[in-house]
Formats: C-alpha cells, sequence, structure tokens
C-alpha cells in the first residue's frame, strides 16, 4: 500500500486548501493512504504528530477555506543537511515515499535537492544505526511532485501559478473600492501590490482596472519617466489618479522605485499638485477564499500530480505541475527552476527583453 503525503510550504496562497483536498482524495481513490505535514518542512523534520493520515472526509470543505488548512513555515533546520536526515527518517518511519509539495520555487527547489540526497540520507542513517536495513529496504527512491503555490505568478514554464487569480481578483476589487473615494476628494492613488520580483499582479491589475500608469520590474518606464508621468493630464470631468506599482519596480539603472517617490513627484506643487495618498495592499492580497479559478486549477492539478507520483520510475526527473495554453501538463521541475532563476538574474543585469523571453519559455517536456 501506497502513502504518498500531502504538504504547503512557502507563503501561503489561495487555492492550496483544494490542492490539499484533491491530492488526498485522489490518492484513496487510487487505493493509496494519504497524509499531510503540518507546518511545511518544519513539520517534516519535527515528526510525530505532525505527520497525519487523513481520510476522505477529513478534507471536507477545504475548497471553500482560505490560505492553508495544514499550516506553512520557513524552516531553518531543512536547510541544513542534519535536518534533512531527520526529515528522511521521519518518512521512512511513517512508511511515506512519495511527496506532493504546494509551494513557490524556492520550497520546490528545496525539495528536489532532497530527493538528489535521499540515497545518502538513507545510507548515513542506516550507517549511523538509526534505522536497519529492513526498515530503509523499500524506501530506496523517494518521488516529488510540485505543485506551483504563489500568488506572485512568477514561475516559468506555466501559465498560472495557484492562487494568482485569487490575488489579482481581490486586487481589482480593492482598487475600484480606492476609486470610489479617489473620486470622491478628486485624488491620486499610488497603490503598492505585491509580487516579490514579479510584475505580473500590478501589469494584470493595471489592465483590469484603468490605471493611469503601472511600475513593473521587469520593463522600467523609459528614463523621462518623472516628465512622462507629470504630463498626465486632467481632463475635464477626469477625477482620479491611480498608480500601481510593484513591490519589486525599479528604475532604468536598477534603482528601486518606491511609492513614496511617485507621491511626492504627484504632490509636488510646481507639478500636477495633485492630493496624494499611498495604500499598501499588503497581505489582504494574500488571504481569503480562492476563486473558481484557481480551485479548479488545484483540484485538476492535484489529481495530475498523484497520477505523476504513481507513473514515476526512478529515472523520472521530478516533474512539476503545470498549465499550458488551457491544457494540465507535467514539466521537469529543474528546468523551469532554473529559468525562473534567470529571469531574477535577466532583471538584475537590466537584460530586459532576456527576462520577457525566459518568462515566456516553452522548453519540451
Ligand atoms: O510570494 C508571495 C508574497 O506574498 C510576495 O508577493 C511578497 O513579497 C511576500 O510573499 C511577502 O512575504 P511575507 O508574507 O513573509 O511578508
Amino acid at each position: 500500500l501506497r502513502r504518498i503525503a500531502m504538504m504547503t510550504s512557502g507563503g501561503d496562497a489561495p487555492g492550496m486548501n483544494a490542492a490539499i483536498r484533491s491530492v488526498v482524495r485522489m490518492a484513496i481513490e487510487k487505493g493509496c493512504e494519504a497524509y499531510c505535514i503540518y507546518e511545511g518542512y518544519e513539520g517534516l523534520v519535527q515528526g510525530g504528530s505532525f505527520i497525519r493520515k487523513f481520510e476522505w472526509e477529513q478534507v471536507r470543505g477545504y475548497l471553500s477555506e482560505g490560505g492553508t488548512l495544514i499550516g506553512t513555515a520557513r524552516c531553518m533546520a531543512f536547510y541544513e543537511r542534519p535536518g534533512r536526515l531527520t526529515a528522511a527518517k521521519n518518512m521512512v518511519l511513517n512508511g511515506i515515499d512519495a511527496l506532493i509539495i504546494c509551494g513557490g520555487d524556492g520550497s520546490l527547489t528545496g525539495a528536489d535537492k532532497f530527493r538528489a540526497e535521499w540515497p545518502s540520507l538513507i545510507k548515513e542513517l542506516v550507517d549511523t544505526k538509526q534505522l536497519t536495513m529492513e526498515q530503509v529496504e523499500p524506501f530506496k527512491h523517494l518521488n516529488i511532485v510540485g505543485l506551483v503555490g504563489s500568488i506572485d505568478n512568477d514561475m516559468s514554464g506555466t501559465d498560472a501559478t495557484i492562487g494568482c487569480f485569487s490575488a489579482l481578483g481581490r486586487i481589482c476589487e480593492l482598487v475600484d473600492y480606492i476609486e470610489a473615494t479617489a473620486s470622491s476628494h478628486s485624488r491620486a492613488f499610488v497603490i503598492e501590490v505585491m509580487g516579490r520580483h514579479c510584475g505580473w499582479l500590478a501589469l494584470m491589475a493595471g489592465v483590469a482596472t484603468g490605471a493611469d500608469f503601472v511600475f513593473i520590474p521587469e520593463k522600467p518606464r523609459a528614463e523621462n519617466w518623472r516628465e512622462e508621468m507629470c504630463s498626465i493630464h486632467r481632463k475635464i470631468g477626469k477625477r482620479k489618479t491611480i498608480v500601481i506599482v510593484a513591490e519589486g519596480a525599479a528604475d532604468q539603472d536598477g534603482k528601486s522605485i518606491s511609492p513614496e517617490m511617485i507621491k511626492d513627484l504627484l504632490a509636488d506643487k510646481n507639478g500636477l499638485a495633485l492630493d496624494t495618498r499611498i495604500t499598501t495592499l499588503g497581505h489582504v492580497q494574500r488571504g481569503g477564499t480562492a476563486c473558481a479559478y484557481d480551485r479548479q486549477l488545484a483540484t485538476l492539478q492535484g489529481v495530475e500530480a498523484v497520477n505523476a507520483v504513481l507513473d514515476a520510475t526512478p529515472e523520472t526527473p521530478t516533474p512539476f505541475i503545470a498549465i499550458n495554453e488551457n491544457k494540465i501538463t507535467r514539466k521537469p521541475l529543474v528546468q523551469a527552476v532554473l529559468d525562473t532563476k534567470e529571469v531574477s538574474k535577466a532583471i538584475e543585469a537590466r537584460d530586459f527583453d532576456r527576462a520577457m523571453k525566459l518568462r515566456d519559455t516553452e522548453f519540451s517536456d
């Protein structure tokens, strides 16, 4: 009887609970036992009650819950080999040799490293007499499958990450609220949105709300952006100005563009002299329930993740489950993580064409 464990890691994202529900039920449907690891890698290192068997009805109601009901944490111990050794021991003791992880690229990279190290971890556990040969015999290989859960939509190789459309919807709703008060007072608002190094949320929110100006890391405004912005004029009847700035936005030279800088410009007495406020949307973008798209994406991807575990051979490179042109696909995890890192490097090097090309990269399965 195969035991498959599900874990959420990194920042929570709407839709993670739908992924948990889907993996648990699909695993049971396929005749396996389903486990959940609480608090991400921390739970794997702690073991004990952090690793729990799940039954079909335990995930009832998960679709409509925000965040992750099995918790997530940033675990320092897992960065070090002794932490991973304890994690491997806990998995063997619980009879688990397949792990499905829903998290961002950092969490998924950690998982692949764990898989690569697995044979040597198992050997060390036997050599140091923490486990016997008989105990480790059935656990020669570790299967890892990634589900990308992040509001940032920053992973190469997939069109959408679980959570990004919920966050985008929330941002648009909040910008609409701000527009009402902005219009009432004829004010300007500089709205900072999340996304870490990725401008997807800011750009899409700008398009969806008809913002006057958007700042994203991947495509800085032209050098004369200050003049360009100050030429926003208030035609008769226009009573509001909305500027959306991604938290990672920077200028051509890589200097960060802060909401305060933009506010100072808009409010400058010799320029537009707009009564300006800053709103940092913060974690309301990330919390709350998942939209229909994210629930559906997470459910379909959870099913595919269990199938990928059951299909895997020791030679199969670790897959992650993507969506490409509306089709659920399996992609090599390592390649996608490398591409994602290359995007950040290209942005740092101010090579924006390369960054955009890499974001759009299609690589063969
Ligand atoms: O990766 C998701 C994200 O919400 C980013 O958009 C943001 O930069 C970061 O996490 C915030 O992290 P924390 O919740 O630790 O403040």
